[in-house]
């Protein structure tokens, strides 16, 4: 082993002790620590006879590191950060890197990077996707943070990323500040948004198709062999799961979805920001929706709501229905990372991040939860033209919603007329023609702004910029 550790892992839960595995594997002398020792005994008696080596304080482990000390906090998002970052504060010197690997929100993020710098510490915000076994054999990283931290910390990232199978790296320094979390932070929202629209494929193909959930779950399966998608796949996992009786398990888990917060962050910023985050939005609300599953229960009684049980489509019929409805999932897809790349975009001239969205795109080709062939798509329209000022405008993507978008209008239709809740999947084409419109009725809005309240109007006859007033 060799004198000192090459690296520091705080926190070492799923995340943390899978990413201090896989810097060990890459030939890492890792040094770990836990707040509460019975982690880093038990991680220790497990993964003892590695390059690790184990500290009972902070103090201790700062101690164990070669300098600039390279410390990777794996901690909770939120107070528990700071906290770790106050008691470490005393054992560290300038030059120093922290990288924090957690889903922070890149304004704490961007505050921390000051504080730490205002003591010569270099700081890096490190969106880290890929759960459990991300972690462990290659996740998708999003570095941003101090530009002096780059050079040190990159070659570290580099070696324990996923691949493509190309071999080309899901890891990129994403920009300075708050980047590289921000970026997580929309991977996070699009992930929440993918979910949902899958849900809802899943509900109208038992409502609408009369499907049952084992054949649905064979249908994702299928799909995702076809074109490749984690979430897709493992949607087709879910639902084939058989409990410990036999039965389908995910006939006895509770329709009531939990959630961290990472989606409602990507709202509020789309809400700052002034970019149409719809379909994102969607998917939180219904996870909020779902949530209050004993008011839901009152009112499908009141209503006489039965929910999902009866087919709507013969079985005939069911084989062109079922491809409208992948096209409707693949197109409700596409839409919601339209809407993440232009919060990235924005995002990125906002804050001055120069944020190379071919490269982002890159990062989630493999490794993260948003792994799927449809990266290779984007990041190929993004590498093409780097300032796309929005992915529908790509001549591909224009090509494939054309496609389309006429299997999200029958599965969006399907759902109004069979009451089939489908808010993702409405969302996604209400955005579609609204983004795609050239004559929206917000003239009329205008007018009615300038008659109550004087708030003025451009006009089609003169030059953007210019504002009128009417005495109406
Ligand atoms: C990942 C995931 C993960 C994320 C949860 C979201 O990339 O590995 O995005 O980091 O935190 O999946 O959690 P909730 O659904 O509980 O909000």
């Amino acid at each position: 082993m060799k004198e000192r550790s090459d690296i520091a892992v705080v926190g070492l839960g799923v995340m943390g002790s899978g990413i201090a595995r896989n810097l060990e594997s890459k030939g890492y002398t890792v040094s770990v620590y836990n707040r509460s020792e019975e982690k880093t005994t038990a991680f220790l008696e497990a993964y003892g006879g590695g390059d690790f080596r184990g500290a009972s304080s902070l103090e201790e482990l700062c101690a164990q590191l070669e300098t600039p000390r390279k410390i990777l906090l794996m901690v909770k998002a939120g107070d528990a950060v700071d906290e770790t970052l106050q008691e470490l504060a005393a054992y560290l010197q300038p030059g120093d890197v922290l990288i924090d690997g957690g889903n922070s929100y890149y304004q704490e993020t961007e505050r921390r990077m000051k504080t730490a710098g205002s003591a010569g510490l270099l700081y890096v915000g490190c969106g880290i996707s890929g759960g459990e076994e991300g972690a462990l054999n290659g996740p998708a990283i999003m570095p941003g943070g101090s530009e002096a931290a780059r050079d040190l910390v990159m070659p570290i990232l580099l070696d324990i990323c996923a691949r493509t199978d190309l071999g080309e790296a899901c890891c990129s320094w994403m920009g300075s500040g708050g980047a590289g979390h921000f970026v997580k932070m929309v991977h996070n929202g699009i992930e929440y948004a993918e979910m949902q629209l899958i849900c809802e494929l899943w509900d109208l193909m038992r409502s609408y198709l009369g499907m049952d959930t084992a054949m649905c779950g064979r249908t994702f399966a299928r799909w995702a062999q076809k074109t490749p998608s984690y979430l897709i796949g493992i949607a087709g996992q879910v639902l084939q799961k058989q409990d410990e009786d036999g039965s389908l398990l995910v006939e006895k888990i509770l329709d009531a979805a939990g959630q961290k917060g990472t989606g409602t962050w990507n709202v509020r910023t789309g809400m700052e920001l002034g970019v149409p985050v719809s379909i994102l939005s969607a998917a939180v609300q219904a996870r909020t929706l779902s949530s209050r599953r004993e008011e839901r229960e009152k009112a499908a009684e009141k209503y006489e709501n039965q929910g999902y049980g009866g087919s709507v489509v013969t079985p005939e019929k069911r084989f062109v229905a079922l491809q409208q409805l992948q096209n409707a999932l693949h197109a409700g897809r596409i839409l919601a990372f339209a809407q993440g790349f232009d919060l990235l975009k924005t995002a990125s001239e906002h804050y001055g991040w120069d944020l190379n969205l071919g490269e982002v795109a890159m990062c989630w080709r493999a490794g993260c939860i948003l792994h799927s062939s449809l990266l290779e798509d984007i990041k190929q329209a993004y590498v093409y033209d780097r300032d796309l000022p929005n992915l529908l405008m790509s001549n591909p993507v224009h090509h494939t919603l054309q496609e389309e978008v006429p299997g999200l209008k029958t599965a969006c239709l399907a759902a109004l007329e069979n009451g089939i809740p489908a808010p993702c999947l409405t969302a996604a084409l209400q955005y579609f023609s609204g983004y795609t419109d050239a004559n929206l009725p917000a003239n009329l809005l205008q007018g009615m702004r300038d008659l109550f309240g004087a708030h003025t109007y451009e006009r089609t006859d003169a030059p953007r910029g210019e504002f009128f007033h009417t005495e109406w």
